[in-house]
């Protein structure tokens, strides 16, 4: 018998995967697509029946408002993953995860290990929904149910993480989320397990906290209203990575995305783009 769903949260930031899945749903739709998802589309017809009306409608349009950048994001990463493993990552950890199904989608070689580390009520939702449709991941997938201001790295161990085998290192929109402390708490751990010539992905970016799209989505997930919270790794987490053995590079934004075609959807700020750290 397959096992039922439990209901995704429709509040907190477990929640905020369903508004990626969402965009993910509108580029698999489009027949210039970057990349395909059909999995996302699943999770938000399961997801549907736990939210009413009004809050539907407010996530939709919260998805379309970041679906421009994000999309972009999301094949950015898909092809940040490719090089990382053509650089001779052999393990990968998603953290944050949330919906994302790479481990599924992407065309990575068997051998690989896909660690999916998130919050246990987004897992509680998210795995009855993939076997029900008997989804078949194309490499190792382990899922690592953990808090990532607690000790994720144990699960992650439990889970057959190797310390002797290079990482690629994913934040796809989760340290963000995380108080300052625990952000750096997370980049201290992943540098203590990272085998030489792992990779660390980090965005260079000043959230516009201010901006309508930004405070309607710290209502949604029922943040405190008014300042954001003093988040992530900050404007410091390159010189963080530099000073504990990582070597950094940095590309534009712009640079990053031009190949993928999507006028309109570049920054223009030279300043704002991708820094890469590489395990020395
Ligand atoms: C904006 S979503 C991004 C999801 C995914 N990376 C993507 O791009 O589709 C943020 C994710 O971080 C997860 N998350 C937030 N706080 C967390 C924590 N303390 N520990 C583990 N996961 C957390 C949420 O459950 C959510 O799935």
């Amino acid at each position: 018998m397959t096992e039922l769903p439990a209901p995704i949260p429709t509040a907190g930031v477990a929640m905020t995967a369903l508004g990626v899945a969402l965009v993910r749903v509108r580029e698999t739709a489009r027949p210039d697509r970057l990349y395909a998802d059909p999995l996302a589309e699943a999770f938000v017809a399961a997801a549907r029946p736990a939210f009413d009306e009004e809050r539907w409608s407010r996530l939709v349009e919260l998805a379309g408002q970041f679906y421009d950048g994000r999309t972009l994001a999301v094949k950015g990463v898909d092809d940040h993953i490719r090089e990382a493993v053509a650089a001779g990552c052999a393990q990968i950890v998603l953290l944050g995860a949330g919906l994302d199904t790479r481990a599924f989608r992407l065309d990575l070689p068997r051998g690989i290990a896909f660690f999916e580390v998130d919050l246990p009520e987004l897992f509680a939702f998210k795995e009855p929904v993939l076997a029900a449709h008997r989804a078949q991941p194309v490499c190792t997938r382990h899922v690592v149910a953990a808090d990532l201001r607690g000790d994720w790295d144990r699960v992650l161990s439990a889970q057959g993480f190797r310390t002797d085998l290079p990482t690629a290192w994913i934040d796809e929109g989760v340290l963000g989320y995380l108080p300052r402390v625990d952000a750096y708490a997370v980049a201290a751990v992943a540098t203590r397990l990272s085998a030489p010539g792992s990779r660390f992905g980090l965005g260079r970016f000043q959230v516009a906290a201010a901006e309508p799209r930004y405070r309607a989505l710290r209502e949604l997930v029922q943040e405190a209203p008014g300042e954001r919270p003093v988040n992530g790794l900050g404007p410091d987490g390159e010189s963080w990575f530099a000073a504990h053995g990582w070597q950094t590079s940095f590309r534009a934004w712009d640079d990053l995305v031009a190949p993928y075609g999507r006028p309109g959807a570049m920054g223009g700020d030279p300043t704002v783009g991708h820094v890469l750290a590489v395990r020395e």
